[in-house]
């Protein structure tokens, strides 16, 4: 596939002082290429809109993305934060058209409202490669989605913790349930929820007491959990969309002077399996954690690679993940895990 030329000269120095962060500036001396390394008009140009770094899986993907565009993988990346705004999404696309990039990467905040923006990108002709969440709009407008089954995530906290209750004995009894939400909107909420919910409708005995948008953060999770601490007296399980959301609720289950974990009064299931979700398994505060793998980098060049030699992708590209609890022998997992 033929290189596009950069346009990047007439764009507002405000925009380039932000966006174009290991690029070659207008004006800028470049060094010459050293052996093997490709020069700046080889390399493919990617735009990379990411939600922001609300997360350890959050961080985990940037690190994983920009590891696997690298310049030296032949790659020109530019790498835009969003912050956790739409708008600002938005924005970076429209920026990415201007700049004409080779391709754009996009991971959507919500599944919503994607429709004109996207046009726009296929409108002049670039590939958008959707990561990590879905947009809900027509399948031409975007050539493939890598990502998570989220709803099969949600399913498999479900029936993890029917066999964990059965195992108990507490199969019968009243069970208050609490969730703390991800961002409203998103895939991994949707997903997750749905797949609870799913599961829950075959249990009578499950009551959920409440549920609120943590934004898939430690500080909103550690709020949102207080407030549930405060609501209900008897809550027996929460289910947290997040590690982060999880560490910020075993703050606030502690701090209110209650216990939680396998020994503890309050079960806690959370979805990601960051390292630290490992530790805090293995210190006893959360009982079971579901795999979201945030490792899309390897994937995602091999995609790129292959239209660029023009071969055709699957356009659904689902992640391999797994769950794990305070059965299994979390010291050794936890030395081998990646993020
Ligand atoms: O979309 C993936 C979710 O977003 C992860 O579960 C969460 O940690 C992140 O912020």
């Amino acid at each position: 596939m033929m290189k596009r030329k950069k346009c990047l000269a007439f764009l507002p120095l405000v925009f380039c002082l932000t966006a174009c962060a290991g690029r070659t500036m207008p004006g800028q001396e470049t060094a010459a290429p050293g052996e093997g390394e490709k020069t700046d008009e080889s390399r493919i140009a990617v735009g990379f809109s990411q939600v922001g770094a609300e997360s350890d899986w959050r961080m985990a993907n940037t690190e994983s993305i920009r590891a696997a565009l690298s310049e030296e993988a032949g790659f020109d990346l530019i790498y835009e934060d969003a912050q956790q705004k739409q708008e600002n999404q938005m924005k970076a696309i429209r920026n990415f058209i201007l700049q004409e990039v080779d391709y754009i990467v996009l991971a959507p905040i919500v599944e919503n409202g994607w429709e004109t923006v996207l046009q726009e990108a296929k409108d002049a002709g670039i590939p958008v490669i959707l990561v990590d969440r879905m947009a809900q709009v027509d399948e031409s407008l975007y050539t493939c989605w890598i990502g998570s089954d989220f709803e099969q995530e949600g399913e498999n906290a479900g029936k993890w913790l029917a066999r964990c209750l059965e195992e108990s004995g507490r199969d019968k009894e009243q069970i208050g349930i609490v969730t703390l939400q991800g961002t409203k909107g998103s895939s991994a909420q949707v997903g997750r929820t749905n797949g609870f919910a799913e599961v829950m409708r075959g249990h009578e005995n499950w009551v959920m007491l409440g549920k609120e948008d943590g934004n898939f953060t430690q500080a909103k999770g550690r709020e949102v959990m207080e407030r549930f601490l405060e609501t209900y007296e008897d809550i027996d399980v929460a289910i947290c969309e997040n590690d982060n959301m999880a560490f910020g609720a075993v703050e606030a289950i502690h701090a209110a002077g209650k216990s939680c974990g396998p020994d503890g009064e309050i079960i806690v299931i959370s979805f990601d399996a960051v390292q630290a979700a490992f530790d805090a398994m293995i210190a006893g505060d959360i009982n079971a954690v579901f795999e979201c793998n945030p490792l899309h980098g390897p994937k995602l060049a091999g995609i790129i690679r292959g239209l660029e030699d023009g071969r055709t992708v699957d356009k659904i590209q689902y992640m391999e993940e797994a769950y794990f609890d305070t059965d299994m022998d979390l010291k050794q997992i936890r030395e081998k895990r990646l993020y």
